[in-house]
C-alpha cells in the first residue's frame, strides 16, 4: 500500500491535468450523448457552456452601457440602490440620456414652483404623500382606507420572494407607512411584522382556499377578523408578464412551511388554473365583489393587465347601472415582471403600461366613474418622474415590485424560476436567504420609499403643484415622432383626466382612514 501511495506520489502534478482532461475528452467523446458541441469539440466545447452561462453578469459588469440592459440599466438601479442606503443618488455633468429621442419624457415646470407654508405637514416630513383618494369611500364600506403612501409594495407571493425578503419588505413598509400586497401565495406570518396590508388573491385561492378548489368566504372571513393589518382585498385577473396564465411556482421553491401556507405539495410545481373558479362573467364578478366588501367590510379591487377593452366596458356600464362595483384597480403593464413566465407571454401579451392605462382609464371617465376608483399603476413606474407621468395620467398610487426588490438587494439577475436567487430575494434556499440582514434591508426599503416620495414630491412643487395627484396631462409631455417632435399627454392618448378632489395635504393627515398608524404618529 505504501509503495503504492509512494507511487502515485512520484506523478507528476501536470500529468494529474492530463489524465483529468483525458477522462473528460473519454466522457464527451463515448458518453454523453446530449451535447453536440461537447461532442464534437470535447473539453474546449464546455468553455462555451460556462461562458454562456455567466455571460449576462460579464455584459452587465463589463460591456452594457448605463441606459442599455432591460428590464432596468445600471442608472436605474444605481439610482435605487443609491436612494435605498441614502447615499449620493445624484448625477453629474449633465443627463447622459438623449432627450431627443422617441417617448422621451418631460415634466413641465412652472415659472414659480409651490412654496410649502411654515407648518405644512410636508415641512415636518418631507416624505409624506398620503393617497388623495380613500379607497371605499363611494360604496361605503365598513372599513375605507386611505393609504398612507403613494408608493407601495406591489403583489409578490411567500414562495416566489424568500421569507427573509417578505419579512424585510413588510418591516420596511411599517416604517415608511406604506402598504405591502401579499401576492397570490396567501398570507405568510413573514407578512405580518407591523405593515399595512393588501390581502391579493388568483386562481389559485391560496390560504383562502376550499376542499375543491374554489375560494372560501368562510376562510377569508376568518383571514381578515383575526389580522387587522389587512387593509384591502385584491382580486387577480391578470397581470402584465402573463395574462390569460396562471401563476407558477417551480417545484424547486415548494419548501414544507410554504406547502403548508399554501395547502400543496412538496417539491412539485404548482400551477393555478387560467382562470377563475369563483366567477365567469362581469355580473359574477361585480357579485363577488360586493359579497366580500359585505363580508369584510373592507374595501375590494381588481388588478388586470390590459389587452382588449370590450369587457372592461361591460364592467364600467354595470358600475353605472348598479351604482357598485370595486374599490380601487391595479392596472399593470406588459412591461411587468414575474416570478416565472413563458418568454412567449412576457414578451408579446397586453400592452404596455401606458397604452394599457390610458384606455382603461379613458373608458371609465368617458362614463364619469373615475371618482368612485383609486387607480394604481404598476409596470416600471419606481421612479420620480415616471410616477409623475403616470399621475398625470390619472394613476392615484404606484405599486412597484421589481424595485423594491433591488432595494432589498436583488441585482437583477433574472434567475427567480431557478430558485438559485444569488441575492437570497427570490429563492426558497435556506443558504442564500440566510445572507439577507432582515432589519438593515427593511431600512433599506424604507429609505427607497422615502427618497422616491421626497423627489417625487420635488417635481411635484417644481411643477407648480402641493400634491401629485394635481398633475394634468398638459404638465407632462412625450416625444411621439421626428417630424412633430413633441406632444403632451392630453393630445397623444386624447383625454383630460378627471380633476381630483384635492384640498390640502393637512385634511389629508387628518384624516381618520388614513392608513400607516399608529407609527405615522410618531413622525408627524
Ligand atoms: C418575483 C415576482 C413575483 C410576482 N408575483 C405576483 C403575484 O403573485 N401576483 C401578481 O398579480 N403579480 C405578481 N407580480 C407582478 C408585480 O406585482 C407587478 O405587477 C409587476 O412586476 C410590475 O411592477 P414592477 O415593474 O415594479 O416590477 C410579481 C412580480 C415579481 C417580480
Amino acid at each position: 500500500m505504501e509503495a503504492f501511495l509512494d507511487f502515485l506520489g512520484d506523478i507528476p502534478w501536470w500529468t494529474w491535468i492530463l489524465i483529468f482532461l483525458l477522462i473528460v475528452a473519454i466522457r464527451d467523446i463515448f458518453f454523453q450523448k446530449a451535447h453536440t458541441i461537447s461532442h464534437n469539440f470535447p473539453i474546449v466545447g464546455h468553455l462555451r457552456y460556462w461562458l454562456e452561462s455567466i455571460g449576462p453578469e460579464m455584459r452587465q459588469y463589463f460591456v452594457a452601457n448605463n441606459r442599455e440592459e432591460l428590464p432596468f440599466n445600471r442608472i436605474e438601479r444605481s439610482w435605487i440602490y443609491a436612494s435605498a442606503k441614502k447615499e449620493n443618488n445624484y448625477e453629474g455633468f449633465g443627463t447622459d440620456r438623449d432627450i431627443y429621442k422617441h417617448q422621451h419624457i418631460f415634466v413641465k415646470n412652472a415659472m414659480i414652483g409651490y412654496q410649502v407654508p411654515e407648518n405644512h405637514p410636508n415641512i415636518k416630513d418631507p416624505y409624506f404623500i398620503p393617497c388623495a383618494k380613500v379607497m371605499g369611500a363611494y360604496n361605503k364600506r365598513k372599513k375605507p382606507y386611505r393609504p398612507a403612501s403613494v408608493i407601495n409594495v406591489s403583489a409578490m407571493s411567500f414562495g416566489s420572494l424568500s421569507a427573509a425578503a417578505i419579512e424585510s419588505l413588510n418591516k420596511g413598509v411599517e416604517k415608511c407607512h406604506a402598504y405591502h400586497n401579499t401576492g397570490e401565495g396567501g398570507l405568510s406570518p413573514y407578512h405580518k411584522q407591523g405593515g399595512d396590508v393588501i390581502f391579493h388573491f388568483g386562481t389559485g385561492y391560496f390560504g383562502v382556499r376550499s376542499k375543491d378548489g374554489n375560494l372560501s368566504m368562510e376562510k377569508l372571513k376568518i383571514l381578515v377578523d383575526e389580522n387587522p393589518c389587512i387593509k384591502a382585498i385584491e382580486i387577480k385577473l391578470s397581470q402584465g408578464a402573463k395574462p390569460g396564465k396562471g401563476g407558477v411556482l417551480p417545484g424547486s421553491k415548494i419548501t414544507h412551511e410554504l406547502a403548508e401556507i399554501r395547502g400543496v405539495e412538496v417539491g412539485k410545481d404548482v400551477i393555478s388554473p387560467p382562470t377563475h373558479k369563483a366567477f365567469k362573467n362581469i355580473p359574477e364578478l361585480m357579485e363577488l365583489i360586493e359579497s366580500i366588501a359585505h363580508e369584510t367590510g373592507l374595501p375590494v379591487g381588481i388588478k388586470g393587465a390590459i389587452g382588449k377593452v370590450d369587457q372592461w366596458e361591460e364592467l364600467a356600464d354595470l358600475m353605472i347601472k348598479t351604482g357598485r362595483g370595486p374599490d380601487f384597480i391595479t392596472i399593470d403593464g406588459g412591461e411587468g415582471g414575474t416570478g416565472a413566465a413563458p418568454p412567449s407571454f412576457a414578451d408579446h401579451v397586453s400592452l404596455p403600461w401606458t397604452y394599457g392605462f390610458s384606455s382603461v382609464y379613458k373608458l371609465f371617465l368617458d362614463r364619469g366613474l373615475t371618482e368612485r376608483i383609486v387607480f394604481i399603476g404598476s409596470g416600471k413606474l419606481g421612479f420620480p418622474a415616471k410616477a409623475a407621468m403616470a399621475f398625470a395620467m390619472g394613476a392615484d398610487c404606484i405599486n412597484v415590485a421589481r424595485e423594491a426588490m433591488m432595494s432589498i438587494g436583488c441585482i437583477q439577475a433574472q434567475v427567480c424560476h431557478t430558485n438559485r436567487c444569488p441575492s437570497g430575494v427570490a429563492t426558497q434556499n435556506k443558504w442564500l436567504q440566510n445572507g439577507i440582514n432582515v432589519p438593515l434591508k427593511s431600512d433599506r426599503l424604507a429609505q427607497y420609499f422615502k427618497t422616491f416620495r421626497k423627489e417625487f414630491l420635488e417635481i411635484t412643487h417644481a411643477a407648480g403643484y402641493e400634491h401629485p395627484c394635481q398633475f394634468h396631462m398638459e404638465d407632462i409631455q412625450v416625444n411621439v415622432d421626428d417630424d412633430y417632435l413633441s406632444s403632451n399627454l392630453r393630445s397623444v392618448y386624447k383625454y383630460q383626466k378627471e380633476k381630483v378632489d384635492f384640498d390640502s395635504m393637512q385634511k389629508l393627515y387628518d384624516c381618520v382612514h388614513l392608513g400607516g398608524q399608529p407609527s405615522l404618529e410618531k413622525t408627524l
